[in-house]
């Protein structure tokens, strides 16, 4: 007897009708035909089964500080780093763990089973580090979190960026993490990538830098990222985040770039809701927009991931940490409402933010864990415009959050119908 099916679900790749069986933390059958012998069983009645969200870049020791010690009044990144400066030394261990495992609680309601989050290391005492180590094992039964050593105010520029960034890999830290574009230079800069890959390859870890996150048409760390990741052997265990000066480089040196980034197989990291509110500050009219070229990055067959970056933090004032949020902000300002594209902004917070983290089994086939999300929308794209309720998460084959299916009832022109927010269908007669 399995431990549970998922009856009349869609998948993200249209096909319907389907059933999903699970049996001890894994996917066991995917298929049209009927199993009944579950110790329970859930219909989901046409409604959307995808594997779960999951969020490529976050920051768990700054989240649902908004406010404290005062809000960003301009909203600028400025401002945010100097908020978080003045923050930073009042945060205690056990504080910084509560709003993680809150904002984890938030994030399995929304259907997000993985997070990369990264972890600001230049703190002597490295408290945020320590207190996200522990989170990571606490949430381990429902959520892959990783973490990524960042040096946010510069490896090279901090003078404890290199000894804080050593020391949280020493003390279990996933990933190495970098700034290039806030050391004091380009070259020093270049220098910080070099380093940091070095370190990466030395201690077999994947690498994710904050990289060119700025509006500067030349800024050019990621083509020294690129190059590093190449010299390294670090093909395919390298991300870039954020990339936003690629908004705003000339075309012809992006047609050289491009090529290069694909070359060392490397993920690019958008983050459409913070980088439309942080980029183009300095702009009159127009207003540049300031996320990477997720259109092109794709088309070129470069893996690109989404993440959400931030939630209700010195930052961002906004946020309930929902990838939906997420694709449905980069659709929009990538201009990329064309069917196909759709479709593939669900991917940037699916697949292919799987990828970008080397996640273990992960999808909805015989074999993988049995992760998902049942969606209260008819295919991704439905999923992407409704932001609908997540009816059930589902993790190693347990539901561990539900909410119940939304049907609002208006009364109007003296009828009362129920809204589904989907186009009816009229037939029409004839003779
Ligand atoms: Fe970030």
């Amino acid at each position: 007897m399995l431990d549970l099916v998922v009856r009349n679900a869609v998948l993200p790749d249209g096909r319907d009708g389907m059933t999903i069986g699970c049996e001890n933390g894994r996917i066991v059958a995917l298929t049209h035909e009927p199993v009944t012998d579950a110790r329970r069983a859930i219909d989901a009645r046409g409604c959307l089964a995808s594997p779960p969200f999951v969020d490529a870049h976050f920051h768990m020791d700054s989240t649902l500080t908004y406010g404290r010690p005062r809000v960003n009044r301009s909203g600028t990144l400025l401002e945010g780093i100097e908020l978080w400066g003045e923050l930073k030394p009042s945060l205690t261990h056990d504080e910084i763990r509560a709003r993680a495992v809150e904002l984890c609680r938030w994030a399995v309601a929304r259907g997000t089973l993985a997070i990369r989050s990264h972890v600001d290391v230049c703190d002597p005492s490295l408290r945020a580090v320590k207190a996200l180590l522990e989170v990571r094992g606490l949430v381990k039964g429902e959520i892959d979190l990783q973490l990524v050593a960042f040096p946010q105010d510069g490896f090279l520029r901090s003078p404890v960026g290199e000894t804080g960034l050593t020391a949280a890999l020493d003390l279990g830290v996933d990933v190495v993490g970098g700034i290039p574009h806030f050391e004091r230079t380009m070259a020093d800069g270049a220098a910080s990538v070099e380093r940091l890959c070095r370190i990466a390859a030395d201690r077999g870890l994947l690498v994710d830098m904050h990289c060119d996150e700025t509006d500067d048409p030349l800024s050019r760390n990621v083509e020294v990222l690129a190059r590093e990741a190449i010299r390294h052997g670090l093909q395919g265990r390298v991300v870039g985040s954020h990339l936003t000066a690629m908004h705003s480089m000339d075309n012809y040196y992006v047609s050289k770039l491009i090529p290069l980034m694909h070359e060392a197989a490397m993920t690019a990291v958008a983050n459409p809701l913070i980088n439309i509110t942080l980029q183009g500050r300095h702009d009159s009219y127009p207003k540049r927009r300031g996320m990477t070229r997720v259109k092109e990055l794709l088309a070129a067959g470069v893996n690109v991931a989404c993440g959400h970056d931030c939630v209700m933090d010195p930052w961002y004032p906004l946020g309930s940490h929902d990838m939906l949020d997420v694709a449905h902000m980069g659709l929009h300002v990538g201009h990329m409402t064309g069917d196909a594209e759709m479709r593939a902004m669900f991917d940037c917070v699916t697949v292919n933010a799987a990828r970008a983290l080397h996640l273990d089994g992960y999808g909805l086939a015989p074999g993988c864990w049995a992760d998902m999300v049942l969606l209260q929308a008819e295919s991704a794209v439905d999923a992407i415009r409704l932001r609908p309720a997540r009816l059930a998460v589902i993790r190693r084959g347990r539901v561990i959050a539900e909410t119940p299916r939304a049907v609002p009832t208006v009364q109007l022109a003296g009828e009362t119908a129920e809204v589904t927010f989907h186009i009816k269908r009229h037939s029409t007669r004839s003779g």
